[in-house]
Order: structure tokens, then C-alpha cells, then sequence
């Protein structure tokens, strides 16, 4: 996730605007920052690896004349931190300059075409071919306009785009699909922006622009566009008047889209973010040469820490279950119990969201030292982690803010299930139509991860465990891994005992704990019905037993014994299960921290990344 902002003034130089956009976005990314200026006749670019501070010390950009001009701030998908991958992104001549949020599922082809006719490509980003593509069309087109809707004609997966070109330098282009994209009409100038506390310091008048919607800015005016089959229709005064909307928000409510922290802010966030994840890999061919490595090694080790090593405990669900392949789930920090045993046959599957988790780091180095080839998890480009392993795939989630893990979580097993589906490819378990049809479903998760998060945040009181000290989360099969989730977050965020336990496992001794109004829940997947008998035993000796359930999976639990939560149905398919069900306990967990008074950005004694033993 990366953050850009585009303005145009009719009298006064922009650059000062630019840069505060780019501190007020800086929380979509901060691997590396640039912007670009039209003075006059001539498109500056200054751009560099790392964050808005330090590029403003460097650069001084506010004292720069010119009236146009676009700032990015990027969270690195494609190519890691670095100048030259650092956006504005600049056409063969120097004419063209592109700033863009998002991922581009055809680059691969993009940039073959347009090498082939003769555009030398310098990065290895995707948002590069944007400048190139619009620079190719001019050819073929009567006006720089038409040249750019047909560019975006051309792009594949989603985008917030904002272009400049020395032709025009009181207009800014601007496209959107999958990734936001606003509007802010000011006096005398107009802005474009990935998010409101870019430019709401300059104005609280937004346009919210919908996919499929272009267009450009002067400090005057704003035309809208919408590209349809039939071509480009524009969108008419009266509604584009009609959308305008005043923000109440105050500028740092804002950066958190208006949420008090920014958890919840991530925890809603996780339709993009799951999206996101889902575009940007299901046709990365680094996904089937990893998956070509599972199915062919000896052993599969999955390893991490925290959630990450609870969406790897999800991930060898997945790898049993949809490729029939073994594995062996590893708490990173306890690397030492197999470490004798790793050998060059095998795999390690390293999971982490930062890339810079010791415990992880620690247990890569030494299964590398004994021969092991390691496939890293991560969602930062240029991370530790993606610079040890072998081969590294990236989760696209944008950076997390809040501590507790929330929308990289759901990321991580959106990734792990696709590469799941290629290793059973990979393994002979399915045919390439079985692998579409496995594929497709996943298309299924955002809208089913939204629904849970709206009903969660309907269902869920205030104080859900009341004066509770302790609970339990329980599941059985895929939903005992959920249950760990669940758990670690009550017990980070609200501070609150939760133990999670397979729930076949809790008579076997943890049920002594139970008395009156003890709070049980149950993260209750399809694949295990017998988990009602479970519920029973709790019921029966008074506890105040909660079952989290997708709406279409039945079960024979009356609400004499249980409290029924329905999230939304799943299609009878498991691998939608955790996005069902995950919200729930994010913001259970959320809401019973708010309401006991705690920060749940900031929980006490922890940190975002552990890079320490
Ligand atoms: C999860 O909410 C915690 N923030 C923590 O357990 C975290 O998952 C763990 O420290 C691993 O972090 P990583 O994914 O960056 O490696």
C-alpha cells in the first residue's frame, strides 16, 4: 500500500502542500519517498530509498517554485527500497511522470510489449510501465487524455494513479480501480489523494472517486469520467456536485480514517488488504516454483512466530488437506528441537509479517547452515527475512501500524492457501481445472471477510467478557488454530487470560476449570462437527459457552446450551472458514480493551517487531 497526492494551484507553489500530504501518508508506507514539480515547461523528479523525513532534510523541497506537482510515499510490492524503484516513475523522455498505489497483475506482459517496442525499462517496478504505456499511446491518440484512458484501458488489477506531463502543466491525470482515490476541491486549486489526511488540511470538500472512474484536475476544475465498454461517459456536473462531502474528522482522526486507533482501522481494512494479497499473487509464478519445492522436498517445516506461526499452523492444515503434503509446524524460538534433523532434502516455510523477527530469523540461519532451502513469508520488501531465503513471496497487506497483528494475519492465510493450491498441483492431487475452480473460490474472501467484520462489530457488546480474568477458545480441526489466534489476541490487546486448547482436548483435564459463567467460546469450523459434544460438556457444567459458526454449517446446539453467533456462510468451503470467523475474535478483543480502558495500538510490554532473543 503506498500513498500519493497530486496537486494543482492556480497562484501559489505547491511544494509546501506536497510535502505534508507526504507526512500525513506516510503510515501507507515508508520504504521511499519523491515527488515531481512542473515549473513552467519542465517536469522535476527528486526521489529516494527511505522515509519522509529524511528525504525532506535532503531534498528542502518546500522551497521549490512551480504550481503542479504530485508526492508519493511507497509501501515496496514490486522491487525492493530502493532510488530507482522510489516513485515518480518517468516515461523514455522525461515528459511523463506517474505516481501510482497498487498492484498490476498483467506487468509481466506490459513490460515485455513495451520492450519489444524499444522503451528501456529502468526499475522493476510495475508503475514504471504506466509512464511508458501512456507515452506509447500518444502515438496512436489526438490528446494526452485519450492517450492516458487508453493506457488504463490496458491495466490489469487495481490502481490509484496520478500523472503529470510537461505539455500541460496545470493539469493532473488521475485513474482509479481497487485502490482509494480522492478528490479535494480547494479555492483556487484542486487535489488528488489516496486518503483524506493528505489534503484535509487544505480542504474538507472530497470527492470520493469510484473504480473505473478517470479523469483529470486544473486548480479550476475537476472532470470525472467512467470507462465503460462503450467507451469513456462522463460523469455530469450536477452528480459530481452531488458527491461532494464536507469532513468533520480531525487531522490526525483522519490518518486513521476517522477510527480512534489505527487496530480497527486494519481490522476493516481487511477486505483491500485480503483482495490485495489475492491480486497481486494468484498469477505471481514465484507462487508455483515454490509450490514446486513442497511437493518435491522430504520435509516441510513451517515456521514463525506469534500469529505468524499461527497462520503456519493454518498453512499445514492446508497443505495436508488440499495437497496431501506433510508438514511439521515449528515455533521459531524452539528451532533447536529439530535443528539435527534438517537436512538439504528439506523446506522451511519462515513466516513473518515485519521480515525482521529474531526468534524467525534465528531459525532460518540455522536450518540454512544445515543444508535447508527456505521460502520466506513476509510483507516488507528488502526485509531481513526476504534477503536470507531462497525464494520470497509477499503478503501486499500495506503496512500495519497497530501492534496486534489483524489484517496480515487474514493476508498470510490468503497466501498460504493459494500456495497450497499449487503444491497440490505440483504434487498430482489436481488438475488444472480442479486448481481454477480452488483458485476462484478464494475470489469469495473479501466480501465474506467485510460481512464478518459488519456483523462482529453488530453482535459484539462492549464488554463481552465482562469482569472475567480468564476464558477459553476452542476449536477443533482448522478451528484450533483460529482458537490460537483468538486467544493471543484477547490476551495482548485486552489483557485478559485467554487460553485456547483443541476443544476434543479441554476434558482432558482444562474443563476443572470451569464453573458458573466461566466464558467459553468456540471458533467453530465445517470440518469438525463432533466438536458438539464438546459444547455439551461445557454447557453442562455452567459455563457461558459462545459458538462462533459460519451461518451455513449446522449444528445440533440448542440455545439452552449456547449462545449462537452467525457469521456470514462460507459456501460449505473450509478454506473460507477463518474469514469468517477471524473478525470475530479481532474485535472482541478490540472492544473489550477500548471499553477496560487500554490502548489497543499500544498494548503494554510489547512491541510491533521482537528483534531481540
Ligand atoms: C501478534 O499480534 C503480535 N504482534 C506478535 O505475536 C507477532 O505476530 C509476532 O511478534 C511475529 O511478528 P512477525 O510476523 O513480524 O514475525
Amino acid at each position: 500500500m503506498c500513498g500519493i497526492i497530486g496537486v494543482c494551484s492556480v497562484d501559489r507553489n505547491v511544494a509546501p502542500m506536497i510535502s505534508l500530504g507526504l507526512r500525513r501518508l506516510e503510515y501507507r508506507g515508508y520504504d521511499s519517498v519523491g515527488v515531481a514539480i512542473i515549473d513552467e515547461r519542465n517536469v522535476q523528479v527528486w526521489k529516494a530509498k527511505g522515509d519522509v523525513d529524511s528525504f525532506l532534510s535532503r531534498f528542502k523541497i518546500d522551497s521549490i517554485a512551480g504550481k503542479t506537482g504530485l508526492g508519493h510515499t511507497r509501501w515496496a510490492t514490486h522491487g525492493p527500497p530502493s532510488d530507482v524503484n522510489a516513485h515518480p516513475h518517468m516515461d523514455c523522455r522525461g515528459k511523463i511522470a506517474v505516481v501510482h498505489n497498487g498492484v498490476l497483475r498483467n506487468f509481466v506482459t506490459l513490460r515485455s510489449i513495451l520492450e519489444l517496442r524499444g522503451h528501456s525499462i529502468v526499475s522493476d517496478t510495475d508503475t514504471e510501465l504506466i509512464a511508458h504505456l501512456i507515452e506509447d499511446e500518444t502515438q496512436f491518440s489526438s490528446s494526452f487524455f485519450e492517450a492516458f484512458a487508453r493506457a488504463v484501458s490496458r491495466l490489469e488489477g487495481s490502481y490509484a494513479i496520478a500523472v503529470v506531463n510537461e505539455e500541460e502543466p496545470h493539469r493532473i491525470y488521475f485513474a482509479r480501480m481497487k485502490s482509494p482515490l480522492v478528490i479535494g476541491v480547494g479555492g483556487g486549486f484542486n487535489a488528488v489523494a489516496s486518503d483524506i489526511p493528505a489534503i484535509v488540511e487544505y480542504t474538507r470538500r472530497i470527492i470520493v472517486l469510484n473504480d473505473g472512474e478517470l479523469g483529470w484536475i486544473t486548480p479550476g476544475e475537476v472532470r470525472v469520467f467512467r470507462l465503460t465498454d462503450e467507451g469513456l461517459v462522463e460523469v455530469d456536473r450536477e452528480e459530481l456536485l452531488s458527491r461532494i462531502f464536507f469532513i468533520e474528522w480531525s487531522v490526525e482522526a483522519a490518518s486513521k480514517h476517522g477510527y480512534p486507533y489505527f487496530m480497527m482501522k486494519e481490522i476493516v481494512e481487511q477486505p483491500d488488504s485480503v483482495r490485495s494479497t489475492y491480486e497481486g499473487n494468484v498469477s505471481d509464478p514465484v507462487l508455483k516454483a515454490i509450490a514446486s519445492l513442497l511437493a518435491t522436498s522430504d520435509n516441510i517445516i513451517v515456521t514463525g512466530a506469534g500469529t505468524s506461526y499461527h497462520a503456519g499452523l493454518v498453512f499445514t492444515y492446508y497443505l495436508a488437506n488440499i495437497a496431501g503434503r506433510h508438514s511439521i509446524p515449528l515455533i521459531a524460538s524452539e528451532y533447536k528441537i529439530l535443528e539435527r534433523a534438517v537436512s538439504k532434502r528439506d523446506v522451511v516455510v519462515a513466516i513473518s509479517q515485519s521480515g525482521e523477527t529474531f526468534d524467525t530469523l534465528e531459525a532460518v540461519r540455522a536450518f540454512k547452515g544445515k543444508g535447508a532451502r527456505v521460502v520466506g513469508v513476509t510483507n516488507v520488501v528488502g526485509s531481513a527475512l526476504s534477503r536470507e531465503a531462497d525464494i520470497t513471496v509477499y503478503m501486499r497487506a500495506g503496512p500495519e501500524i497497530g501492534v496486534a497483528a489483524t489484517k496480515t494475519f487474514t493476508s498470510q492465510i490468503m497466501l498460504l492457501t493459494l500456495i497450497s493450491i499449487y503444491t497440490a498441483r505440483e504434487a498430482g492431487l489436481l488438475g488444472d481445472s480442479e486448481v481454477e475452480a480452488e483458485i476462484a473460490s478464494l475470489a469469495e474472501a473479501p466480501d465474506i471477510v467485510r460481512e464478518s467484520i459488519e456483523r462482529s462489530i453488530e453482535v459484539i457488546n462492549d464488554r463481552e467478557l465482562g469482569e472475567h480474568r480468564s476464558a477459553y477458545i476452542l476449536g477443533r480441526g482448522l478451528g484450533a488454530h483460529i482458537a490460537k489466534e483468538a486467544a493471543l489476541k484477547i490476551k495482548e490487546i485486552a489483557y485478559v487470560h485467554a487460553e485456547s486448547y483443541p476443544a476434543g482436548e479441554s476434558k482432558h483435564g482444562p474443563i476443572a476449570l470451569i464453573d458458573k459463567e466461566f466464558p467459553v467460546y468456540f471458533a467453530a469450523t465445517r470440518d469438525s462437527p463432533e466438536i458438539t459434544g464438546n459444547i455439551m460438556e461445557m454447557a453442562a457444567r455452567g459455563a457461558r459457552v459462545v459458538v462462533v459458526k459460519p451461518e451455513d454449517y449446522k449444528l445440533p446446539v440448542g440455545v439452552k446450551e449456547a449462545k449462537i453467533v452467525e457469521m456470514p456462510p462460507t459456501k460449505k468451503d473450509i478454506k473460507l472458514d477463518p474469514y469468517a470467523l477471524t473478525p470475530y475474535f479481532q474485535i472482541l478483543a478490540y472492544k473489550e480493551a477500548v471499553a477496560r480502558g487500554y490502548n489497543p495500538d499500544k498494548p503494554r510490554n510489547l512491541a510491533k517487531t521482537v528483534t531481540v532473543e
